[in-house]
């Protein structure tokens, strides 16, 4: 476990991760005593998407990606397929979200299987065409990186409930953690020694049964493309982007609080619960307001990303500041 304060950034952050961000801080007129250990980069360090990624996204069938209504339940668009798929944070691959997709583009995601066990009832190892034949929907969420961009993705998937209902988790059980493939010869940032590999993401059991906590298979209609986490990936639309963890290859419910990849390296920044919440600044910038991809100006970000209807009693009593 990293132990940031005093450390200075330059022996903290990966190294061609820090060169680059001093080049870029170098740009803003900023020195390197700014930087520390980011998850998902600086906010406002991001390029816009400009372009179609330079490889296109796997498709189920050449037809065109499409989506079963233009906007999100709140009325505002979705995002550009375009964008969706060719800016994306996947450390195992690259730093530079708008070259994950052509890093990506070989990474094979078939076969694939998920272990799931821990404190169940029922373990098992589950092929991912098993998984396909859970109820697979189309769902349509807010993404709000902790960064403060944001996009609006329509997902397709399944709840992680109905996983879980099979595994049957024991009275034990109290947490469910998550561990993305760990494969550095085909993911060159696993190279990288100052995470700790592979990506490893927790939620609270009741989080995880929540009907809004999807598995995502796909987006757009389409097959989950590579650089988005396929073949399976959490998608937990009030909660950051970085809790959404992806290309899952094991599933274990725990009794103990998992620790996170994030909450390894930089435990004052990201904690385990990880709730979109304006009222809480990261420590080094405020999250009151976000960059919704593809719109000029920043517009409000909104508590638990728009869903406090739906999840704000989970969390009742609890203090949401010490629990960031
Ligand atoms: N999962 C893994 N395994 N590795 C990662 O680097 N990045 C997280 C999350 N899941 C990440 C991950 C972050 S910071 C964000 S914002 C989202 O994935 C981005 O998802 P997207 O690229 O599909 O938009």
């Amino acid at each position: 476990m990293h132990n940031l304060p005093q450390i200075p950034s330059s022996e903290i952050t990966p190294k061609d991760l820090f060169l680059s961000r001093r080049k870029f801080l170098r740009g803003l007129g900023l020195g390197a005593g700014a930087l520390a250990l980011a998850a998902c980069g600086l906010p406002g360090s991001e390029a816009t998407p400009t372009s179609a990624p330079a490889q296109p996204a796997a498709t189920s069938g050449g037809s065109a990606p499409s989506a079963s209504a233009n906007t999100d339940e709140l009325g505002d668009p979705l995002t550009e397929y375009d964008a969706v798929t060719g800016f994306n944070n996947y450390y195992e691959f690259t730093t530079d979200k708008e070259r994950v997709a052509r890093m990506a583009a070989d990474f094979p995601t078939s076969p694939w299987q998920v272990q799931v066990g821990g404190l169940v009832n029922n373990p098992g190892v589950f092929d991912i065409d098993d998984l396909l034949k859970f109820p697979i929907a189309e769902r349509i969420y807010r993404l709000r990186c902790v960064e403060a961009w944001s996009m609006v993705i329509p997902w397709m998937g399944f709840q992680l409930s109905e996983l879980l209902k099979k595994v049957e988790p024991t009275s034990q059980a109290k947490y469910v953690r998550f561990e993305s493939i760990y494969d550095p010869d085909k993911m060159p940032g696993q190279h990288s020694s100052w995470y700790e590999w592979p990506y490893v993401e927790g939620l609270r059991l009741d989080e995880a049964m929540h009907p809004l906590t999807l598995m995502a298979t796909g987006l757009y209609g389409e097959q989950l493309p590579a650089q988005n986490g396929a073949p399976l990936r959490l998608v937990v639309p009030w909660k950051y982007g970085f809790k959404s963890i992806k290309a899952i290859v094991k599933i274990d419910l725990v009794e103990e609080q998992p620790t996170s990849l994030w909450m390894a390296a930089a435990p004052r920044e990201y904690g385990f619960y990880a709730n979109v919440n304006p009222d809480v600044s990261h420590p080094r910038w405020s999250q009151r307001t976000e960059r919704r991809i593809g719109e000029l100006g920043r517009r409000e970000t909104l508590p638990f990303n728009g869903y406090a209807e739906q999840v704000a009693s989970l969390y009742e009593g609890m203090d949401l500041r010490s629990n960031y």
